[in-house]
Parts: structure tokens; C-alpha cells; sequence
């Protein structure tokens, strides 16, 4: 079993790591389009082209699978990529409203979804958690945090000030806080520790472990992995922070 993981950059690197605690498959091959990252800020139309030229990177790869760790791409191009592709192709967005249903037992609960600009626009995490009977639902784009992780800030003061700044005028607290984009796992901490520990923090990447184990009936098979790192520009800077980020 080969599993293609496709991010627009470092960030999905956080749904590896999940992906990889798994011992689902026998090979990881990584693509991050890190000459094009963000996507976040981009248009449908370049996030579907950007989307199916990385398809065809994992076509030649020969996958069985294609996880795409990004949420944005997941918001705009899942359809079109399963539509091209002779593979299941799996987003972190059904993966999450999974999560977030066997999380939240209370459908009155309060949902913040915190995306890129481009995720929250979609609205994808509303209709899917909308169909699941969750209404209080609020979507809020956080785009700073993605350059403030690849930075390499996971706490501090300018987080802190980026939190007053993004949630000050936050009027409750959320039962559960959907990281709804692949950088936001790596300030989990720091996120728990401003919102307390009754807010449920819903990450992709665990997220998309429960969908495949539930939804595909994968179980913890291979202990020796082959894992490859791909990149279209800087393909060490990858390996580096794969280095740092996986430990
Ligand atoms: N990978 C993106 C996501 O999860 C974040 C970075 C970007 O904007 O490309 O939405």
C-alpha cells in the first residue's frame, strides 16, 4: 500500500506525522508545492489547476491512495481530483466533521473553525457539520498563524497578540475548535491553553486516522516504512522541517 500525501507546502507535514503513528501503509510519498505555498489566499480556479497538476505527480508515483493534507485544496478540489484520478481520494474536511461528530455529543454545541481565507470562504466545514445537525457554528479565517508557524512561533508573545487580535471579541467559549488548516496542529498548545481545556481542539491529521481506520477498515500493519519527501522548489528545506516536525 502506497499513501500519497499532498499539501501546498510544509504545513501538511502535521497530517503525516498522524498519518505515519498509523502503520497503515507501507510507503509515504510526500508532495508539498512549496514554490506556490499559500494557497490560502488564492482563487478556486489556481487552487483546482495547482491541485491537478500535483495529481499528476502522484499518477507517476503510482499511489493506491492520495490523502490531501490541505484544507484548502480539500475545500475547493476534492471533486475534481477524485473526478481525474483512478484512486480514493480523501480530504481533511470530511475527516474532521467525522471527528467532530464522535467529539461533540451535543448537537447545541458551539463550533469556531479557525481556516485560511480561502477554507473559511468555502464554507465547507459549515454545510458538512450543518448535515451533521451541528448549527452554532462559527468560521473565522486566521491566515496569520500559517507564516507565524512556518517561522517556526509556537508560543509567545506574538501569537499571544495574534489570539487578542483574532478572538478578543469572541462573546463564548467553543465546545470544540476545529484547526482547520494543516499549520494550526503545531500551536495546538498554545491555542488550548487561551481557549481551556473544555474546548475540544479537532486536528486533521488524527482526524484523518479515524476516517481511514472507521471508513476504510485499515489497521496497524507495517513496522518498516519507506517514506520520500518531494518539493517544487527547495525540496531540503522540506526534508529539514520533516526532520524537526516528525522528530
Ligand atoms: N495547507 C493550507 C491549508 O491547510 C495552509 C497553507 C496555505 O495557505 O497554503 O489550508
Amino acid at each position: 500500500m502506497k499513501l500519497g500525501v499532498f499539501d501546498s507546502g510544509v504545513g501538511g507535514l502535521s497530517v503525516l506525522k498522524s498519518l505515519l503513528q498509523t502503520h497503515f501503509f507501507k510507503e509515504y510519498i510526500y508532495y508539498g508545492d512549496t514554490a506556490r505555498v499559500p494557497y490560502g489566499v488564492k482563487d478556486k480556479n489556481t487552487i483546482i489547476k495547482f491541485s491537478l497538476e500535483a495529481l499528476d505527480f502522484f499518477k507517476t508515483k503510482q499511489v493506491d491512495m492520495l490523502v490531501v493534507a490541505c484544507n484548502t485544496v480539500s475545500a475547493y478540489a476534492l471533486e475534481i481530483l477524485r473526478s481525474n484520478a483512478n484512486f480514493p481520494v480523501l480530504g481533511v474536511i470530511d475527516a474532521g466533521i467525522l471527528a467532530t461528530k464522535n467529539t461533540l455529543l451535543d448537537k447545541e454545541s458551539k463550533i469556531l473553525v479557525i481556516a485560511t481565507k480561502a477554507t473559511v470562504d468555502s464554507h465547507e466545514y459549515k454545510k458538512g457539520l450543518n448535515k451533521e445537525g451541528f448549527f452554532n457554528i462559527e468560521e473565522r479565517a486566521t491566515g496569520l498563524f500559517v507564516p507565524m508557524v512556518e517561522e517556526g512561533i509556537f508560543q509567545g508573545y506574538f501569537l499571544e497578540s495574534a489570539f487578542k487580535y483574532y478572538f478578543d471579541n469572541l462573546t463564548y467559549i467553543p465546545d470544540a475548535l476545529i484547526l482547520a488548516c494543516t499549520h494550526f496542529p503545531l500551536i495546538s498548545s498554545s491555542l488550548q491553553q487561551y481557549f481551556g481545556n473544555n474546548t475540544k481542539l479537532i486536528h486533521s491529521g488524527e482526524a484523518m486516522a479515524l476516517q481511514l481506520k472507521q471508513e476504510y477498515d485499515l489497521r496497524e500493519k507495517y513496522k518498516d516504512i519507506k517514506l520520500s519527501f518531494f518539493a517544487s522548489s527547495d525540496e531540503k528545506k522540506l526534508r529539514d522541517i520533516a526532520k524537526l516536525w516528525l522528530d
